[in-house]
């Protein structure tokens, strides 16, 4: 049997992670073998999802560091997908912090040169956070694809968020297998 490329979709702690089953449908869909990652936070909002989650992506969902002693419980990672990408996770993942699984995980794979793709989810409150354009204009220039304005995510006034229109299968299709 061939071995399909390794998606890691690693999901923080928006609205659309309740969602989370499309976007690993939408990875499987599009022939990856797709993983999933969780910050704490997010691993708090779907902690009755998990064996579920697991069931549909046959691997375990990891949220938290290893210890130095055990192995590796995910096959290597081609290409990560951040989504939904939180203006918190972005911002630190711009600024090199590695204090979660999650951030570990995509702040090394800049560093690996892995395809990289981010689809934020915030309100036009967040985002008007002068660190979020900096940090948006810093993930570009290190190489990930930031799917925030036209033909991705726009932020949306406080409360007014619309999942059905997030664009799971979009970003999967801006990685290649
Ligand atoms: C109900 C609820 C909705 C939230 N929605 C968003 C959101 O849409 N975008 C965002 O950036 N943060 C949102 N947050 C805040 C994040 O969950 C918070 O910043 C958290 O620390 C993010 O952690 P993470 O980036 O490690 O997942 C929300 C929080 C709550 C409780």
């Amino acid at each position: 049997m061939t071995q399909l490329p390794v998606l890691y979709l690693v999901a923080c702690a928006a609205p659309p992670a309740l969602r989370i089953r499309s976007g690993i449908q939408a990875g499987q869909d599009a022939g990856w073998d797709v993983c999933l990652v969780l910050t704490p936070s997010s691993r708090r909002w779907l902690a009755d999802d998990i064996h579920d989650l697991e069931k549909l992506t046959g691997h375990p969902v990891r949220s938290e560091y290893k210890m130095p002693q055990d192995e590796d419980l995910l096959p290597s990672a081609d290409a990560m997908l951040v989504a939904p990408a939180t203006s918190n996770t972005i911002n630190k993942w711009a600024n090199g912090i590695s204090d979660t699984l999650a951030l570990g995980l995509i702040t090394e794979a800049i560093g690996l040169r892995l395809p990289l793709t981010a689809l934020p989810y915030c309100n036009n409150a967040q985002a008007a956070h002068p660190a979020f354009d900096r940090s948006v204009e810093a993930l570009r220039s290190y190489g990930v694809t930031v799917m925030l304005g036209d033909g991705g995510f726009t932020p949306h006034p406080p409360r007014q968020g619309d999942l059905d229109a997030y664009p799971w299968a979009k970003a999967v299709g801006t990685l290649t297998t």
